[in-house]
């Protein structure tokens, strides 16, 4: 029999949901575990990682893994990454253009072996994804770099530490620089780096691994080291809660209503959006085991706008963009950091949304209801916040393209349907 993820259960259907109720456990942050699997590249040995979430994008970076010569095994939120002392230093368009993240391979490889192939990526739905900042970051430490037949092959004598200054502050760049820069010769000091909290969680897993890494103001210093080693062995590393799946069940209580406990939030990782949300009429409630999340009344409209971290996350905007189609009010909404991310607004339309786009700018005139509609997900954030606009639209909401959900979340639908949503999988 077929399962959920695979091609016969390729649809979510969302019906009308009056409130939810009940408590919802936030599982393992996919931006996080996906480049901390990539850093365990940087030492021989047994890695064990746990709060790993069961979603398809873990899955791929097994198998890019795999294909280096590593042995996963993978059971109960539990990965165990046996790094072999030699690696096959390739990564192979057809696993690359699959998973995009899969360019952090190329910092520990480069940092471990001086030597990387790894596919160009393509663009995606969101537009052009250039690796340039990646690039030249690592140039500055001494790589070099040539193209050919669609790979880049990486090389270095030796990496040495030194000032770099990222023009934007990449989560990508500052991946891939930190985990080159663990085995760089002296001190490589990261001029405004990315912040958010899944680099946070690479930063504290490198230096179980024994380098040397840390906040002076807001640069990083790396000192390099000659060796690492496994990080998580006995009880293992748990990955920070996914702060992305967080906002989706916040996003489904303020349209919905009702009131849900999100096991495992942190809110430190997400106040701006806490506070923006309050804005908006949500009440929420933070506590060392997760966020209670309430909302009784019709969300009031707000202005948002996406920044790196600490602003507001471009993840977070479907969601909110989502909230703001049937709120009171008008809602002007700007998209800085992936302007070509607003296809799901034509989806939103669809559905009888509300919204003129100008360039990265949307506007968004709360209506009462939307209407429910054949709706397609072309990435993960935009599938999960349709599936959310579902539950506020009368009639059906089919949301087809569910396998592009599956690449972010552990069972969305089934987790939605245990707070009482109307939803199914087919
Ligand atoms: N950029 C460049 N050149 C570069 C790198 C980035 O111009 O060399 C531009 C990008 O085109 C974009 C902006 O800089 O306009 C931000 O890109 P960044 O490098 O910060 O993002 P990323 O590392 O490619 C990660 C997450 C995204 C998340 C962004 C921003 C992963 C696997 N992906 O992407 O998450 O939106 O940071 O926070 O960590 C998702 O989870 O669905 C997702 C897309």
């Amino acid at each position: 029999m077929d399962e959920p993820g695979s091609a016969e259960f390729d649809t979510i259907v969302a019906e009308r949901t009056s409130a939810l109720e009940g408590d919802v456990r936030i599982g393992g942050a996919k931006n996080s575990v996906l480049k901390l699997m990539a850093a365990c590249l940087l030492a021989e040995g047994r890695h064990v990682l746990t709060n790993v979430p069961d979603i398809s994008d873990v899955s791929l970076m097994c198998e890019l893994l795999e294909a280096m010569g590593v042995t996963v095994t993978r059971a109960d939120h539990r990965l165990v990454v046996d790094v072999p002392a030699e690696l096959n230093t390739e990564a192979p368009y057809h696993l690359v253009e699959r998973i995009r993240a899969s360019i952090v391979v190329l910092g520990p490889l480069l940092g471990r072996f001086g030597t990387a192939r790894v596919a160009l990526p393509g663009g995606d739905d969101f537009g052009p994804r250039p690796i340039d900042m990646h690039l030249r970051a690592l140039e500055s430490l001494g790589a070099t770099f040539s193209t050919a037949h669609g790979d880049i092959s990486a090389t270095a004598a030796v990496l040495r530490g030194t000032e770099v200054v990222l023009e934007y502050p990449s989560v990508g760049a500052t991946e891939n620089l930190l985990m080159a820069a663990v085995c760089a010769k002296g001190r490589t000091l990261i001029v405004n780096p990315a912040r958010e909290p899944e680099i946070g969680d690479l930063i504290e897993f490198l230096n179980r691994m024994g380098a040397h890494v840390a906040w002076t103001g807001d640069r990083l210093a790396v000192d390099g080291v000659e060796r690492l080693a496994p990080a998580g062995s006995g009880d293992g590393y748990a990955v920070i809660p996914d702060r992305i799946e967080a906002a989706t069940f916040l996003a489904a209580v303020g349209m919905c209503g009702g009131s849900v406990f999100l096991r495992h939030a942190v809110a430190e990782h997400m106040a701006m959006l806490i506070r923006k949300l309050t804005d908006m009429g949500m009440h929420i409630v933070a506590s060392e085991a997760g966020l209670r999340a309430t909302a009784t009344q019709r969300l009031i409209s707000a202005d948002v706008s996406t920044l790196p971290y600490p602003g507001l996350a471009t993840d977070y905007m479907p969601f909110l963009v989502s909230m703001l189609t049937t709120a009171s009010g008008v809602g002007i909404v700007t998209e800085n950091i992936f302007t070509g991310r607003f296809r799901y607004i034509d989806e939103l339309r669809r559905m009888g949304a509300d919204i003129r786009t100008e360039g990265h700018h949307a506007v968004v005139r709360g209506a009462e209801r939307l209407s429910g509609a054949p709706v397609r997900a072309h990435d993960i954030r935009a599938g999960a916040a349709l599936v959310v606009a579902g539950l506020a639209a009368e009639g059906e909401t089919e949301v087809a393209g569910a396998d592009h959900i599956d690449r972010g979340y552990e069972d969305l639908a089934g987790k939605l349907a245990g707070l009482g949503a109307a939803i199914s999988r087919r």
